[in-house]
């Protein structure tokens, strides 16, 4: 077996993770460090350590969701003590982690696992999973900025690629005592955004190129996974056949 592989199949970290860490001399295999991630190895006989620890293989695997509350950073340990995801999953093993991110303010569907291939799979760009978010965006789209998102436009991280989207409401955004608008339209439209690409920031860029701030953000479905009804700060763990579905 390939040395990354090994690594990730005991759930410590993503295997890109682990890919950056083994070229830069975190693993060894019988006392040596080696710095190739496909290295073959023995699972029987090689004692393989990684970021200073003995790698055990993993027998229980994690499939897990949670629906993120704005205020949480999707990490596994914030340096400087703020609130992230892994202070909403309680009583869990430590081993598991988030599968991509989520962006402090944006709410909704996160996964987690401890299945390092499963999570490299998923996030791997060529696998174009569609992630579905929905995006409270301040006045409305005309149809040149629409046609332009639907397009791909420049954002910072590159181009994107075409979306999908929806305007799905409408809802005037008035002050209710003095009745003035609370933003410059006096509008707040509600959008479905489809897309495969994980850019940093992506559908809040998306909106901003096209002169629009999005107030609020939350991905509802991730391949075929839904969000559904999942109360905010919740999690639940996902059934077999959402974890085959996911698989690609
Ligand atoms: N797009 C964003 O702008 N933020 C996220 O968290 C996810 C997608």
């Amino acid at each position: 077996m390939r040395l990354e592989k090994y690594i990730a199949s005991a759930g410590i970290a993503s295997r890109r993770a682990i890919k950056r860490a083994i070229r830069e001399g975190n693993a060894s295999v019988n006392g040596t460090t080696i710095l190739i991630p496909g290295y073959p190895i023995d699972v029987e006989k090689d004692c393989i350590r990684f970021e200073g620890r003995q790698v055990e293989p993993l027998t229980e695997r994690i499939y897990l969701m949670l629906n993120k509350p704005a205020g949480y950073i999707t990490t596994r340990h914030d340096e400087r003590g703020r609130p992230t995801v892994m202070d909403l999953l309680t009583d869990l093993p430590k081993s598991i982690y988030p599968v991509g991110r989520l962006d402090l303010e944006t709410e909704g569907l996160l996964l987690f696992t401890n299945d390092g291939e499963f999570a490299y799979q998923l996030m791997h760009p060529s696998h174009e999973i569609d992630k579905t978010y929905i995006a409270w965006v301040n006045g409305v789209l005309n149809k040149r900025s629409l046609e332009r998102l639907r397009n791909g436009v420049e954002i910072t991280g590159g181009k994107t690629a075409p979306a999908n989207i929806k305007l799905l409401d409408v809802k005037n955004a008035l002050n209710m005592f003095t009745k003035k608008k609370t933003n410059k339209y006096g509008i707040v439209a509600k959008y479905r955004v489809i897309i495969h690409e994980g850019k940093k920031r992506q559908v809040r860029l998306m909106f901003k190129a096209m002169g629009h701030r999005v107030n609020r953000l939350k991905r509802i479905r991730i391949g075929t996974l839904r969000l559904g009804n999942l109360p905010q700060g919740q999690y639940r763990f996902l059934t077999p056949a959402e974890v085959a579905n996911l698989k690609v």
